[in-house]
């Protein structure tokens, strides 16, 4: 049974086109000439803005692109009073009419990809085309979850009982949704997760990463001209150790959505755990220590694709990207080989030009991680190769995607996010015992299995489970409605966005029986 066959994902745009480059292109240059954006909280429709950290291009740091102030504590109060005092209206609209707002905040992005395609290269260092694919998810979250509003949240389900009673099953927004997004996807997840929760029923108050506040700004602001009441969604940018902090341990709040890392998912967790008010759900999705396994039936020309894609597509800068590739001892060298060769094949550089395959990592930060990791891996492991930076190493945070080679698991103990992939030689026939002992790591995220042999994915699976498994193809790039999303154990709390489940996890159920 097909489920929301009549339903249809964004067709994006076609960079190949010259007229989609030329668009793109124009809308660089506007955000070159222009001056430095101002951004900042959205209360009540109301931007805030003025001073506040500035927010530099990582392809060449010299550049400011904006500044964005911090969302004050007096903006967080009006902005939850707001929410808290808008979301049993918002409730009472119902699922249609809320997927009606879904569906015009979805077309709203559509008309302004070119714009935010040309922002998200400028502020994360985004590729075209990984801009093109985020705005596609975003816009597939939205009418994905428009569609559930409209199945799940019309009416209430009627259930049976015993002659003259009659009994119903309803499903409500919890109250005010904190969602706190990852500057990896600043648009996707950012919208996946404000349009799940406003599906639902609920009210929300956005923290967006305080990497990437001026996408979020932006896509606020297009939300609202869109129709969106400006008290369904509140803006809140800042740190997480001081806007993240305040918001989580808020008694206003009845729901947390956060995508980032493992240790603040815990965080927040206790932050929960311990403040007043209700007990309320966390719906994490966190890291993955993802694992590919490859058979000595492998295409080597498939499988290498997929690993250079996987591993060092947007930089290595996904969640779901390879990590560690176990390959065949019987053909492990010839699989390095070729995996230098595709490596030097690809295109460092500017984000914003349509040839570039990898830009720059975020910040300092994640550079500085990458190359402490790579420098432990040169005393520890083999580093096997390693593609120079050349042009974003001079000027902004370039880091060159790098092949390490380990020969123990234990080399490695948890997620490095970045372009660094680890391959490990092994024997397929120890499938049971190699995969155990990565499962034991405690992650469950993605998979990839390269075989010819129903039998080897079978086994591979079975030991070591994961949220998305993909069999000879790439392990990223899960598409709205087709994979949905989401990890186990380390890798987060399980509901898989661009899921059939998903939106039931941000509402609450209220059974009523009447006895006539
Ligand atoms: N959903 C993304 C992917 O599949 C990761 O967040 O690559």
């Amino acid at each position: 049974r097909l489920y929301g066959p009549e339903r249809r994902n964004s067709s994006g745009m076609d960079l190949s086109q010259q007229n989609v480059r030329d668009d793109i292109a124009a809308a660089i240059r506007v955000f070159r000439d222009s001056p430095a954006i101002a951004a900042g909280a959205i209360v009540s429709g109301k931007p805030e803005t003025g001073g506040g950290e500035l927010c530099r291009v990582p392809f060449h740091t010299e550049t400011v692109l904006g500044a964005c102030k911090e969302a004050s504590e007096a903006a967080m109060d009006r902005a939850l009073d707001a929410a808290v005092k808008f979301q049993p209206d918002w409730d009472k609209l119902g699922g249609p009419q809320r997927a009606s707002h879904l569906r015009a905040m979805a077309e709203a992005l559509e008309d302004n990809m070119s714009r935010l395609i040309a922002l998200m290269a400028r502020e994360t260092g985004k590729t075209l085309n990984d801009g093109i694919a985020e705005v596609r998810e975003a816009v597939d979250f939205l009418r994905y979850y428009a569609m559930g509003a409209e199945k799940d949240f019309a009416a209430p389900m009627r259930l049976p009982g015993p002659t003259g009673e009659t009994n119903h099953l309803s499903l409500h927004g919890r109250g005010v949704f904190c969602c706190i997004s990852p500057w990896n996807f600043p648009l996707a997840i950012f919208t996946g997760q404000l349009a799940a929760a406003l599906a639902a029923g609920n009210t929300v108050v956005a923290k967006p990463a305080e990497q990437s506040p001026l996408i979020a700004f932006e896509a606020v602001k297009l939300f609202h001209k869109a129709g969106l009441p400006v008290d369904a969604l509140h803006l809140l940018p800042g740190k997480g150790e001081t806007v993240g902090a305040k918001l989580t341990s808020d008694p206003r709040i009845s729901g947390v959505c956060f995508t980032g890392g493992t240790n603040t998912a815990r965080m927040i967790n206790r932050t929960l755990a311990e403040r007043d008010g209700p007990i309320i759900p966390l719906i994490a999705e966190t890291g993955g220590l993802n694992g590919l396994f490859v058979d000595t039936t492998a295409l080597r020309e498939q499988v290498l694709d997929d690993m250079i894609l996987s591993a060092f597509g947007s930089a290595g800068q996904r969640c779901s990207a390879l990590r560690v590739a176990f390959l065949p001892k019987a053909t492990a060298d010839h699989l390095i080989e070729g995996l230098k060769g595709a490596m030097d094949q690809l295109k460092l550089g500017d984000p914003a030009l349509p040839e570039t395959d990898i830009g720059p990592v975020i910040d300092e930060e994640a550079r500085s991680m990458l190359q402490e990791h790579l420098k432990d891996m040169k005393s520890r492991a083999k580093v096997l190769h390693q593609v120079d930076a050349g042009i974003i190493g001079q000027e902004g945070y370039g880091f060159g995607p790098a092949l390490v080679e380990i020969s123990s698991l234990d080399q490695i103990t948890e997620e490095k996010f970045g372009p660094i992939l680890h391959v490990i030689r092994y024997d397929p026939d120890d499938i049971d015992e190699v995969g155990g002992k990565l499962h034991a790591k405690g992650y469950g995220l993605t998979l990839g299995v390269h075989s010819r042999l129903d039998s080897f994915y079978k086994e591979v699976r079975a030991a070591c489970p994961v949220g998305n498994t993909y069999v000879n193809r790439s392990m990223t790039g899960a598409v709205v409605g087709v994979q949905p999303f989401g990890g186990e154990g380390l890798s987060g709390t399980g509901p898989k966005a661009g899921g059939p489940h998903y939106l039931h996890r941000f509402a609450a159920e209220r059974a009523l029986t009447v006895n006539i």
